[in-house]
C-alpha cells in the first residue's frame, strides 16, 4: 500500500469537488485548500476527515508546511487508538525540536486522560507524571506521599476523598530547582487535580455523567505536560508541581455527607456534597503551593460541570483576581493558538457556600454560580489570593463525543499555552 502524499493550497479547490471544497483528491495526493487566515483550523479539521475515512499513514508533502501546520495536522489526525502515522515536512532544526517535544508530550498527556481507569491509579498518575518530567532534567527531585502517610502528616482533603478505594490515594510533590541551591526562591507552583475516576461517591453520578471520569485527572496531567514542555523549551527558574491524586469511590470507607475535614490552616469543611471532591484534594496542594513562598501559583482542575455548560469544549476557563497575571495567560494563549476564555471571580462568591458546622461547605448555595463559588472555595487556601494566583477550570480537556476538528477523547489543549507562559514569569 503506497503512502498518501498531502498538499496544502491556498488555491480554491477545482468545482468537481464541490464548492469551496476543502479537500481534493489525485491518484496519490491530497491538497487541502485554505483562505490563509482560516489556515490552522482548515489543516486540523482536513486531517480530521482523513482519519474518519480510515486513512492510516500520510506524507506531508511540498514546501509550505512549516512548524504550525504540521501541528495542527497532527492535532486533527490524531485519535484515542494513536493508529495513525506521519510521515513529517522538512521543518529546521528548531522547529523539529519543538515539533518532537509536543508529540512526545501533549500526546503523553492526551494518551494518559484517554486511559481507563482500572489501570491508571492514583500511585500511577503520581509516579508516570514524576518520570515524563525527568525525562527532560535531572534537577527533579520528588517525593510521593501515599495511603495512611497522608493523614500521618495531615493532608486531610487527599486522604478524606481518597479512603473510600481500595487504592491509595497519593500526593506528588516535585521541585525542579536547575540552579541546585535550595535556597533558591520558587517562581512558581503549579497544582493539578488528579482524580482518577470520580463516581461522586455518595453523591453518586448518573451513568451518562459518570462514563467520562477516568478523565477527572486531566488537571495533573495538564500542569504535569506544561512543566515539562516548559523545562524543553529551556526554562531557567525553579518551579514546584504538587499533584492531588485519589480516586473517588462508594464504599464502607468512602467519605459522607455531613463529614467534617480539618485542613493543616486550621480550615474547617462541611461535605455536602461528595460529587465536590476536586475542591478538597486541591486545597491540601494550595496549602503547600502557598507556604512555598512562590511568586505565582496556578491550578489546574476539571473541577465543575458548570464551566463546560458556560464555554463548552472548545475553550479552558481562566479564573483570576489578578487582572494582569490573567491578561499575561491570555497573551500566551494567543501566541500558542490555544483558546482560553475569562469567566467571573469576584470577593462575593468567597461567602456563598456556608455551613453551619464548619467554617464553609465544599458546595456553593442553590443558583450561584458553579464554576465562580467552586474558584472562590480555592482562594481561601491561598493568604495573598488577590494577586499572582490562576486557576484554570478544564472544560476543554475531554471531548465525549468527536467534532469537525477534534477525534472523542482528551485534547491536550493548555499544555503550550502554560508553558509559554513559565517561560515569561519572572
Ligand atoms: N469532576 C467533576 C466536574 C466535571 C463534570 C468535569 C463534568 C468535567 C465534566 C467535579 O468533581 C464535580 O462533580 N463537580 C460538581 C460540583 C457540584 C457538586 C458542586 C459539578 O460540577 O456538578
Ligand atoms: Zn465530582
Ligand atoms: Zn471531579
Amino acid at each position: 500500500m503506497s503512502t498518501l502524499s498531502i498538499l496544502l493550497s491556498e488555491k480554491t479547490a477545482p468545482s468537481k469537488w464541490g464548492k469551496d471544497a476543502l479537500l481534493s483528491f489525485s491518484e496519490d495526493t491530497v491538497t487541502i485548500h485554505y483562505q490563509p487566515e482560516h489556515r490552522h483550523g482548515a489543516i486540523q479539521r482536513a486531517a480530521r476527515k482523513l482519519d474518519n475515512q480510515g486513512i492510516k499513514s500520510v506524507k506531508l508533502s511540498g514546501d509550505n508546511w512549516d512548524l504550525e501546520s504540521c501541528w495542527h495536522f497532527w492535532i486533527g489526525y490524531r485519535n484515542a487508538k494513536n493508529n495513525n502515522k506521519v510521515s513529517w515536512a522538512k521543518l529546521n532544526k528548531k522547529d523539529k525540536q519543538e515539533l518532537k517535544n509536543r508529540l512526545a508530550i501533549i500526546d503523553w498527556c492526551r494518551d494518559i486522560v484517554n486511559q481507563q481507569a482500572e489501570t491508571l491509579s492514583p500511585l500511577e498518575l503520581a509516579t508516570q507524571s514524576a518520570k515524563l518530567i525527568s525525562n527532560y532534567s535531572s534537577d527533579i527531585s520528588y517525593n510521593i506521599i501515599s495511603g495512611e502517610a497522608l493523614k500521618e502528616q495531615d493532608y486531610m482533603g487527599i486522604y478524606t476523598v481518597g479512603k473510600g478505594s481500595d487504592r491509595p490515594a497519593a500526593l506528588l510533590e516535585l521541585d525542579y530547582n536547575p540552579t541546585k541551591n535550595p535556597k533558591t526562591p520558587i517562581i512558581a507552583c503549579l497544582v493539578g487535580k488528579g482524580i482518577t475516576f470520580d463516581s461522586g461517591g455518595y453523591s453518586l453520578k448518573p451513568s451518562s455523567f459518570m462514563e467520562s471520569m477516568r478523565s477527572d485527572m486531566g488537571g495533573a496531567a495538564l500542569v504535569t505536560g506544561a512543566l515539562a514542555l516548559a523545562i524543553a523549551r529551556g526554562v531557567n527558574h525553579r518551579i514546584k508541581l504538587y499533584l492531588c491524586c485519589a480516586d473517588n469511590l462508594v464504599s464502607g470507607n468512602a467519605f459522607k455527607l455531613g463529614d467534617i475535614i480539618r485542613y493543616r490552616n486550621g480550615k474547617t469543611v462541611e461535605v455536602d456534597n461528595t460529587d465536590a471532591e476536586g475542591r478538597l484534594v486541591l486545597a491540601d496542594g494550595l496549602i503547600n503551593a502557598d507556604n512555598d513562598n512562590p511568586h505565582y501559583i496556578i491550578d489546574c482542575a476539571t473541577l465543575t460541570g458548570a464551566a463546560k455548560i458556560a464555554v463548552g469544549n472548545d475553550y479552558q476557563s481562566l479564573l483570576s483576581f489578578d487582572d494582569k497575571f490573567a491578561n499575561q495567560l491570555l497573551a500566551s494563549s494567543q501566541a500558542e493558538h490555544e483558546a482560553f476564555w475569562r469567566l467571573p471571580l469576584a470577593d462575593f462568591h468567597r461567602s456563598q457556600f456556608p455551613s453551619s458546622f464548619a467554617d464553609m461547605a465544599n458546595s456553593g448555595l442553590p443558583n450561584t454560580a458553579g464554576a465562580s463559588t467552586a474558584a472562590a472555595f480555592l482562594s481561601h487556601f491561598i493568604k495573598n489570593y488577590k494577586q499572582n494566583w490562576l486557576h484554570i477550570d478544564c472544560s476543554a480537556t475531554f471531548r465525549k463525543s468527536a467534532t469537525a476538528l477534534w477525534a472523542t477523547g482528551a485534547t491536550g489543549i493548555g499544555i503550550r499555552t502554560l508553558a509559554n507562559l513559565l517561560n515569561v514569569l519572572k
